[in-house]
């Protein structure tokens, strides 16, 4: 069970207050706040190591091997086979861009790629404009619209043969639903399909285990689980060995070098392997010499519990507001189907509204369409200002959800 107010103690940022009440953040699906080890390793970096690749001199050399670390720490957290197939970059949406364009060139006219209508455009857009460049053709995977889950039967009637890529979300940052990622990897590869999965909203919210998917690629984000702004890509090796990126000569051309353009944001890195190391100290009942990596499926387990009991106490005062409709799952006995960004929407009151009204109040969320383009569409949501969005982590407590639903309620 996580101790919340010695968690809440290492997050500077939760002492903030606005009108003499403490902040309350909602707003994590767009970032998570970071904990004092995370600020003190970007500190440390650019205090005591600061400096590029490949120096004979002690800075370069601590640098380097931070980075190594690094390497393994992100491919500890993902539950990958090798920190070869880990490599940063600016963030999921520069990483996904370059990606796609590597296997753009595996792809020719009428070959098929798969999208949905619940992901944010990170993993959507990529793949569109891939197409356009091949002549490939991209098919559309939907939803059921009265609880925001995927259509399956829809990605299955259209796999085929013909298909080379199925671009799906872990986890939707506009209404929670937690697809069955491992299910629809199966499908693929029944049908000779590779799968690029974006994990950046499931990551800060429970473990990711990419052997057991089984998926070809994985993104994820930093800065959404306590980390700094930097992105993560997981690829299966022997795709990245095979893969031509596009970089600058003579940059490695081994990954995850390959993948890595430019310098890295290393202080970043820094502060992202620090993250990984707090989510991994969360766990309690850790026996002693555990790995990094028993040690994070420890720590997201625990998170995922107290998380599982505040999105439930939320569920259920929203369902007794008047005139408020949660979109996506809202049954709380089904918990397991979604992660703690719940979405809604208020007769008589747009999302902004809303949003402007509990920012006065000291409670920060946020509304509108958050790059879940298709699926606003398809919800009729877009010209009423989409959604209300209030995303919960694990540092957020039962106190900070009551005064949220006491605010609505005086709305
Ligand atoms: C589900 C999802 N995918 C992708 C992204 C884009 O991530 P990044 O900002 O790292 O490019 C976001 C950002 O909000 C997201 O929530």
């Amino acid at each position: 069970m996580l101790n919340i107010d010695l968690i809440r103690a290492q997050f500077p940022a939760l002492l903030q207050s606005e009108s003499g009440r403490p902040v309350v953040f909602f707003d994590n699906p767009g970032g998570t706040q970071c904990p004092r080890v995370v600020i003190e390793a970007v500190s440390h970096y650019l205090s005591a190591d600061n400096a590029n690749h490949g120096g004979a001199f002690a800075t370069s050399q601590r640098s380097d091997a931070m980075l190594a670390d690094a390497h393994v720490a992100m491919a500890d957290f993902l539950g990958a086979a090798s920190p070869r197939e880990v490599a940063f970059g600016a963030n999921m949406t520069s990483l996904t861009f370059s990606v796609s364009r590597a296997l753009g060139r595996w792809l020719s006219p009428g070959d098929e790629i798969l999208v949905t209508n619940l992901d944010h455009d990170a993993n959507v857009a990529p793949w569109l404009l891939l197409a356009e460049d091949r002549g490939a053709v991209v098919r559309r995977v939907d939803i059921h619209p009265d609880d925001c889950t995927l259509d399956v039967e829809s990605l299955s009637s259209q796999l085929s043969s013909r298909t080379r890529i199925v671009a799906v979300g872990y986890a939707s940052n506009a209404v929670g639903t937690v697809n069955d990622v491992r299910r629809i990897v199966e499908l693929a590869r029944e049908a000779g399909a590779l799968t690029f999965i974006d994990a950046v909203q499931y990551a800060p919210h429970a473990a990711i285990d990419v052997q057991a998917l089984g998926c070809d690629f994985l993104t994820c984000s930093a800065y959404k689980f306590f980390g700094p702004h930097v992105g993560a890509l997981y690829g299966r090796l022997e795709l990245l060995e095979r893969l031509t990126a596009y970089k600058v000569r003579p940059a490695g051309d081994q990954p995850p070098d390959k993948f890595e353009t430019g310098t890295l944001n290393h202080e970043g890195i820094a502060g992202t392997r620090a993250a990984i190391e707090y989510l991994a100290g969360l766990g309690d009942e850790v026996p002693d010499g555990a790995s990094r990596r028993a040690r994070i499926l420890a720590g997201m387990h625990a998170l995922e519990e107290h998380e599982r009991r505040l999105c439930q106490q939320l569920l259920e005062g929203l369902a007794r507001i008047p005139g408020l409709r949660v979109w996506g799952i809202a049954d709380p006995a089904r918990l397991d189907e979604r992660v703690p960004t719940v979405s809604f929407t208020m007769d008589r009151h747009s999302p902004r509204e809303i949003a402007e009204q509990l920012a006065r109040a000291g409670i920060f969320v946020w509304s509108g369409h958050f790059y879940a383009l298709s699926l606003m569409t398809r919800l009729g949501l877009e010209p009423s200002g989409g959604l209300l969005r209030v995303g919960l982590a694990h540092y957020n407590t039962t106190d900070e959800v009551d005064r949220l639903l006491s605010e609505l309620g005086r709305l």
